[in-house]
């Protein structure tokens, strides 16, 4: 049996921040979710998450099931949190995995390995350590001759010559769940901080080794702002590198940023500035960018998007978006179309070869196929109480500055006068003008510009 645990309890003092650490938002998720995602791959039997300051956000913030929620009252250190546990796992035979909440860049594939190497070597104890170029803040891993761990002592508990050890604690460990059940008691507050250190049960259990995170970046934990972001900017990196390879190019990759569920195909360019975020899918050989951001949305094959927001909507093959377009409400664009400068769509659907290229709000509106929208041309879709559909049907064009007073639909192969103001249906095939026609007063003024008696 395999069970995970994982520490959430504390606040975060560092982060100076009322919302608890681990639920700090990093790309897109927030630093427990991407450490319980990691955790999935051991398909464990259990998974506990240890709570404590702002448990509530804490345990409404995790959608995941199966998650047991295990409460420390006072954060008296990391030590005390794992000794919460003997009484939910009293009856548990098997390995625990401990994983600490703020440690949001190990890989899955690392947690394997631990569980591997812990259980080839049958040992009480298994720490995955890494060495830092700067382990300041880090608990020191002590060992023998053959990787065998004699101690770990925090950073503050540290001589001089004890901080000259690179090698530290990544905070991870795989125990022999009755082994580790026998030791917390044990434990002691004989410390700088005086706190119960998980870090202390070494002391008491035989036969616990290091496992050594070939890519050190792995191992890094999130106390203040500073290493967030530079956890974003690691994140970052294996997001541009992954994609490259994956035969997308970046322009100025390092001022473009993904997300974990973005996907693209081969082919794709991004120029600089663009940034896609949550579920967001990029078909073969578009270019996006530069400037622009797309969310939630799906952008067909062989489309150009650049200046442009698009959000929570999708966009078929071969079209052109921007510059300065925004898509936004599921809207659904058809294929090879043109939606271009300062265009908002919202809660918009298209056909295919339809345009709407300059200057016009698209609210609540169906249009076909091989429409034109006009410059200007509006929809009046909200009435103060509720928003009301437009309907405009194939091979209709707009006029320019046209407005529509929802709900209302215009048949197929209509054209509205620019400056009309539309406020019925309109049947197949109709000329629909309706403006004010302009009072021309010749003589008004004379040629100085003055007014004529
Ligand atoms: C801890 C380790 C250190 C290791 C480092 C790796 C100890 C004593 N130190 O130090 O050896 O190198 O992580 O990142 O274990 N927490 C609780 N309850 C508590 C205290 C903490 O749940 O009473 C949780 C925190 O929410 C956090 C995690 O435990 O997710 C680690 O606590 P933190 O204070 O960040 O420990 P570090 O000083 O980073
Ligand atoms: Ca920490």
């Amino acid at each position: 049996m395999l069970a995970v645990a994982i520490l959430a309890a504390g606040k975060g003092t560092r982060m100076k921040s009322d919302i608890p650490k681990v639920l700090q938002p990093l790309a897109g998720k927030t630093l427990l979710e991407r450490v319980i995602s990691t955790a999935k791959v051991l398909n464990p039997d259990r998974q506990l998450v240890i709570v404590g300051y702002g448990k509530e956000l804490v345990q409404e913030s995790i959608t995941e099931p199966g998650i047991e929620f295990v409460e420390q009252l006072q954060q008296l250190g990391t030590g005390h949190a794992i000794q919460q546990l003997l009484v939910p796992l009293k009856e548990f035979e098997g390995e625990l995995v401990v994983l600490t909440g703020d440690t949001p860049l190990l890989r899955a594939e690392t947690l394997q390995n631990l569980v591997q190497a812990h259980q080839e070597r049958q040992a009480s104890a298994t720490v995955l350590t890494a060495l830092l170029p700067d382990p300041k803040g880090y608990g020191r891993v002590f060992c023998d001759g053959q990787n065998r761990i004699e101690c770990i002592i925090e950073h503050r508990d540290c001589t001089n010559a004890q901080r000259q050890n690179r090698r530290v604690s990544a905070g991870v460990y795989c125990f022999n769940w009755q082994m580790l059940a026998e030791a917390l008691p044990k434990l002691t507050t004989n410390n700088d901080q005086q706190e119960y250190y998980l870090t202390e049960v070494f002391n008491y259990l035989p036969l616990v080794y290091a496992l050594d995170i070939p890519d050190y970046e792995e191992s890094l934990g999130i106390n203040d702002r500073k290493q967030l972001s530079h956890a974003y900017d690691v994140l970052q990196n294996r997001l541009r590198q992954k994609w490259m390879e994956e035969g997308v190019t970046m322009l100025c990759p390092e001022s473009i940023t993904l997300e974990d569920d973005v996907v693209l195909a081969p082919n794709v360019v991004l120029e600089p500035q663009t940034h896609l975020r949550g579920k967001t899918y990029v078909g073969a050989n578009s270019r996006i960018g530069p400037n622009t951001l797309i969310e939630n949305s799906r952008i067909g094959s062989d489309c150009g998007v650049n200046y442009s927001v698009v959000v929570d909507s999708s966009i078929g093959n071969s079209c052109r978006i921007g510059p300065f377009a925004h898509l936004r409400g599921q809207s659904m664009v058809g294929d090879q179309c043109r939606i271009g400068n300062f265009v908002e769509l919202k809660n918009a659907k298209t056909g295919d070869r339809t345009n709407a290229a300059h200057l016009s709000y698209l609210g609540d509106v169906t249009l076909g196929s091989r429409v034109n929208i006009g410059a200007g041309t509006l929809t009046a879709n909200y009435d103060g109480f509720q928003k009301h559909q437009t309907i405009i049907q194939d091979r209709t064009k707009t006029g320019c500055h046209s407005v529509f007073i929802a709900p209302v639909t215009i048949g197929m192969n209509c054209n509205i006068a620019a400056g009309t103001i539309v406020d019925q249906n309109v049947p197949d095939n109709s000329l629909v003008i309706g403006r004010v026609r302009p009072e021309i007063k010749q003589n008004y003024y004379d040629d100085e510009g003055k007014k004529q008696k």
